[in-house]
């Protein structure tokens, strides 16, 4: 076999360099390098493009194409990658093609979408990130990479780090939300999980998208142009991906959209001015599917050639499901239209990466067929999946404290959400088996035990849409549409029975993720009318809401006394769910995107800018609604616990700092309610003066705290000038002297300020 081929000490280097950050790296580095060089120097200029190129197998399908013949393609050494392919007999059998028959034996690299979870499904990204715990989101990475390793998986096509403030876009599930500090902290703390400190076999590559802008697609439709602003760029896209890039990030993912006129994939200042030389990455970047041939609609190039040159040249170093680089490449580079030179560097990122990982050392090292059947969904993997869980949820409502629920007398369990399993797992659960999940119903009669009664009843279809449901279904989505009417009645009949109703109401998995953008962004109608109908009974009612996106839910809060959002909690959900339902768990989730009263205000988030006509209601000519407010119904940050706290002012050492100065600034906290709980203590800034318009609240940190019932804790945080840093009128990224405000609070609303000044 090749890896046998290879001198004892390519071996061992390549054994040793598993990872990024590792000590000696200097000499393991030039001996990667002495290796990659030694191999590109044997490669024909097929065989380099053949690395160049990826391709999905038919096991699963996440785009609109497949190459009929990818395997003969594999054995022809035209492929360096292959995605969409998992377990590690079907990764040997494809990995053996590779190195087994082509004339150099370079093993493939595999990749997939591994999201939330490999088998053991988290809550989706934007769930995960409403618990504010780096730890918990670096460790569910770290539990999907060590089952996606054992299954023959290499790379992970994650995480997702587009900023989004459009909830509109069914992608925002993916993602960590709107603000630009905590979506880098939990991109990074996602890249550790996913990459672990080397590439021992039980980790796998990590792969930044979409690189950039995505999240800006106008009108939240999906693929559709963006056109942001040079400072909308740097402040607010970009920080995600380079704080990836510091973290050691091993690949990077093209966007589909343009960016002024340009789309990401053949835009060199991005790609290669940006990523590569200004921030020195050194990994490789893929395309999205097809996202070069796309390049011909865009209407950038007039044919698949020309795209084919404009992302090469751009800095793409592989084509992901375009056969456009085994298509025209080698002409282009006869008729002098792309360098050689420009070639050796997309394959050396290539095989860099294959060395990284271990793959020359031992082709086979991720296909573990032993660890695949002892770790894969272990218990130990549902227990942190059940826990990740109940961290991810938000109370968004409460009143009279109908929540927790007693352990006793009876309760109706209303909505097609309640006895559910697909929806669990969510839309990009990849590899998850939903008839694992477990569904609310399931989890509140495990939870409750025998002294409360449950009766369930489903009470509407998820939606009575034709159009929508067949959307749903023809990709997976077993939506079964029953008669409304005769489920309205018999949903009415339990819930009059009841002490309590819960109703388990939202949104389809398949009506979040990619391609699912809604410009009605409420609970479907067809649930909308049972909501109604239950509110006439007068009972007290918990909504538990099941959703990728934020929702409109100005009704639902003016009628219902107690909201939970719990996004699509994973394989755990249902246990998750009840486990806080009846109080074994106090919830502590802030949301991390803004929940708009309407999609009229879109987009609204935290970090606005004040205008020169700031709203004023005793102002005609001020910046408003008629109709509505300008804040959203819940803010970023926001939600509720069990217990309640309160805040002192924040207490600043210095009224004046200099660049060079630590400012610490403390609070006292105190749990004053009647339960243990945790508190997410957030806090902001606000430059008063700049160069150019400053937004009113940044975030800048965060602690999240245990606090015993009665019991008050001094929360304290430093502020250095890093944290006043914005980029000037000039786009250099500096601070500059003046007023500042710091802000803490429970979220991004309720916060109480003190001032201090920045000198000279
Ligand atoms: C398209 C999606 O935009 C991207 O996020 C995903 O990784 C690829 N397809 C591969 O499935």
């Amino acid at each position: 076999m090749y890896y046998r081929k290879i001198s004892c000490a390519v071996v061992a280097a390549a054994i040793t360099m598993s990872g990024f950050a590792q000590p000696k790296k200097a000499a393991l580095q030039s001996k990667m390098d002495q290796f990659v060089s030694n191999l590109i120097g044997k490669m024909t200029l097929d065989e380099k493009i053949g690395q160049l190129t990826q391709y999905t197998s038919d096991m699963a399908l996440t785009g609109p194409s497949i190459r009929a013949g990818y395997k003969d393609d594999i054995q022809k050494g035209n492929v360096g990658s292959i995605f969409n392919a998992y377990t590690p007999a079907y990764t040997r059998q494809l990995q053996e093609m590779a190195v087994k028959n082509t004339r150099l034996h370079i093993p493939l690299i595999f990749g997939y979408d591994v999201i939330h979870g490999h088998k053991t499904i988290f809550p989706i990204p934007l769930g995960e990130s409403s618990s504010w715990d780096l730890a918990a989101m670096e460790k569910s990475a770290h539990i999907a990479a060590a089952e996606a390793s054992a299954d023959g998986l290499h790379w992970t096509f994650a995480p997702m780090v587009d900023i989004a403030r459009d909830p509109r876009w069914g992608r925002v599930a993916e993602g960590a939300g709107e603000d630009v500090w905590l979506g880098s902290q939990i991109a990074k703390a996602r890249v550790k999980g996913f990459q672990g400190t080397s590439f021992d076999g039980t980790t796998v590559m990590a792969c930044t998208k979409h690189y950039a802008g995505y999240g800006f697609v106008q009108g939240g439709r999906d693929y559709n142009v963006v056109d942001v602003s040079n400072r909308t760029l740097w402040e607010t896209i970009l920080p995600p991906f380079k704080a990836t890039v510091d973290a050691g990030v091993g690949s990077f993912m093209t966007s589909f959209n343009e960016i002024a006129g340009v789309p990401s994939t053949a835009n060199k200042w991005l790609v290669d001015d940006v990523l590569k030389k200004q921030w020195n990455y050194k990994g490789f970047v893929v395309t999205d599917y097809t996202a070069i041939n796309e390049m011909v609609n865009h209407g950038n190039v007039a044919n698949e050639k020309e795209a084919g040159e404009a992302a090469i040249n751009a800095g793409i170093d592989m084509d992901m499901q375009g056969a456009v680089f085994v298509k025209y490449l080698k002409q282009s580079v006869n008729e002098g239209k792309v360098k050689v030179q420009t070639i050796n560097d997309a394959v050396r990122r290539v095989l860099e990466a294959k060395y990284k990982l271990g793959l020359f050392a031992d082709p086979y090292k991720y296909c573990n067929e032993e660890r695949a059947k002892t770790e894969i969904m272990s218990a130990a993997n549902l227990n942190d999946a059940r826990d990740i869980a109940r961290k991810s949820f938000v109370l968004l409502k409460n009143y009279q404290q109908v929540l927790p629920l007693k352990k006793s007398g009876s309760i109706a369990l209303i909505g097609p959400l309640g006895d559910d399993k697909r929806d669990m797992i969510g839309n990009w659960s990849g590899a998850g088996d939903w008839h694992k999940a477990v569904g609310l119903l399931e989890g509140m009669k495990a939870v409750a035990g025998p002294g409360v009664e449950i009766n369930y009843a489903k009470g509407a279809n998820i939606s009575d849409n034709k159009s929508i449901v067949d959307q749903m279904n023809s990709q997976g989505g077993e939506l079964v549409t029953d008669d409304p009417d005769a489920l309205l009645k018999q949903a009415m009949d339990v819930a009059r029975k009841a002490d309590v109703i819960v109703m388990a109401v939202g949104e389809s998995q398949g009506m979040t993720g990619e391609a699912t953008s809604r410009s009605d962004i409420s609970i479907p109608e067809s649930q909308q009318r049972l909501m109604r109908e239950i509110y006439t009974l007068g009972k007290p009612v918990v909504l538990v809401l099941m959703n990728g996106r934020p929702l409109t839910l100005t009704w639902e809060d003016a009628h219902f006394p107690a909201i939970l959002e719990t996004w699509f909690a994973g394989t755990e959900a249902g246990n998750a769910i009840a486990d806080v339902l009846f109080g074994n768990y106090n919830p502590a989730g802030k949301l991390t995107i803004s929940f708009p009263r309407s999609v009229g205000q879109i987009p609204v988030y935290y970090d606005m800018k004040k205008t020169g006509r700031p709203a004023d209601p005793n102002n005609k000519y001020s910046s408003k609604y008629l109709d509505i407010a300008n804040d959203p119904l819940y803010p970023f940050g926001y939600g509720l616990s069990y217990t309640t706290f309160t805040y002192t002012q924040p207490v600043l050492d210095k009224k004046t700092i200099k660049a060079t100065d630590k400012l610490n600034v403390s609070v006292t906290v105190t749990n004053n309610g009647n339960y243990d709980g945790e508190e997410v203590v957030q806090l902001y800034i606000r430059d008063v003066v700049g160069s150019v318009t400053r937004p009113m609240k940044q975030l800048r940190n965060f602690q999240k705290v245990f606090l015993h019932k009665g019991e008050s804790k001094e929360i304290k945080f430093t502020l250095t000038n890093d944290d006043l840093k914005f980029y000037d009128a000039n786009m250099k990224y500096t601070s500059e002297p003046g007023d500042f405000k710091v802000f803490i609070g429970t979220n991004s609303r309720d916060t109480q300020e003190a001032d201090f000044k920045l000198a000279l």
